[in-house]
């Protein structure tokens, strides 16, 4: 990998500075929630349904790419049904027993997320079969011909799965969540919201210029957002000694190697490589992996999304083609 994604000021990745500010910010209403209007109003009467009944929430899946705030929307589920949540991530429960420990911990209706859910292992996985399905753990004991299974009781929980794609999941892990919820890059206008939002709790001054403009190269991202809207900020206090306008947000953003869209060295190096090497396409996504040694995946969730939305790339069953919008940002013209 000639990039490491963790270094990008762009990536949707949680990255170590994102600690200090991400989780402070974070809503804990489904009212304060911004965006993602569909997906708050099904859940929204799963939850007062599952309230009204005194029941636990359904298992709940959560997926699209990175940043767009699944840990905190499962931080709200938890609140507005008024359990506990616990937190954890499929890389982070390596064996069997720690996921084990984790459930029999658990009290009646309590939320657990388990964040990249498609990163469990395979006998990590098939503990959570029986837990999801019948609330129930199956232990054996002994070895050999003796072995016995026995079968212990579990509170009746939530499961919240977060994962960049629900493809990544195997079917029977995925046939268990009774709510799929997908997770949309924001509009400009929403991400304006959660940047004003996230300036009044900071104390940072802001006009609706420069909001408009860390928006719109934020990539459809509250994270990235969030993450801008930082660094903006000291741009604006130690250079121009002003609060963040939208001519200092420029020019900031301008110098972290940002371009008006959002783009950074990385994009731009995918889609120039895709005109200059490949004619525009189609091309395969091993082919441009290779190319730009980024992994297949890597470009699947954290750069096609957003060059899809922008209408800069589009897919064929053929491959990726770069669009005549996509040859214009970088000042080409689309050949015949
Ligand atoms: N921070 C991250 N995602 C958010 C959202 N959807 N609304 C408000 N603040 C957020």
């Amino acid at each position: 990998m000639i990039f490491d994604d963790n270094e990008r000021i762009v990536t949707g990745d949680f990255i170590g500075e994102d600690a200090d500010i991400e989780v402070g910010l974070r809503p804990r209403q489904i009212s304060d929630y911004i965006g993602q209007e569909k997906v708050k109003e099904n859940l929204s009467v799963y939850i007062d349904a599952a309230k009204q009944r005194r029941e636990s929430l359904d298992h709940v899946l959560l997926y699209g790419p990175p940043g767009l705030g699944k840990t905190t929307l499962a931080g709200v589920i938890a609140n507005e049904m008024g359990v506990n949540i616990r937190i954890t991530s499929g890389p982070a429960i390596e064996k069997a027993g720690d996921l084990a420990a984790i459930l029999t911990n658990l009290s009646q209706n309590d939320i657990l997320f388990i964040d990249e859910i498609h990163r469990m292992s395979r006998t990590v996985e098939e503990i959570l079969y029986p837990a999801m399905e019948d609330y129930a753990l199956d232990i054996i004991i002994g070895k050999g011909p003796s072995a016995k299974s026995i079968r212990l009781d579990l509170p009746k929980f939530t499961l919240i799965g977060a994962t960049t794609r629900a493809g990544l999941l195997t079917a029977p892990l995925r046939d268990r969540f009774g709510v799929l919820a997908r997770l949309e890059l924001y509009t400009n206008e929403e991400l304006k919201t959660i940047i004003r939002r996230s300036a009044g709790i900071l104390d940072v001054e802001i006009d609706d210029g420069g909001a408009e403009e860390i928006a719109s190269r934020s990539r459809g991202t509250p994270r990235i957002a969030n993450r801008l809207l930082k660094r903006v900020r000291d741009f604006a206090q130690i250079k121009y000694n002003s609060i963040i306008t939208k001519d200092i947000a420029s020019e900031s953003l301008k110098k972290m190697e940002i371009d008006e869209k959002g783009l950074d060295i990385i994009d731009n190096k995918m889609i120039t490589t895709m005109i200059k090497s490949f004619g525009g396409g189609p091309v395969g996504l091993d082919t441009i992996s290779a190319t730009i040694g980024e992994e297949p995946n890597t470009i699947e969730d954290v750069y096609e999304p957003y060059l899809l939305q922008l209408g800069f790339i589009s897919r064929t069953p053929r491959g990726r083609i770069v669009t005549q919008a996509g040859y214009e940002h970088f000042g080409m013209k689309k050949p015949d």
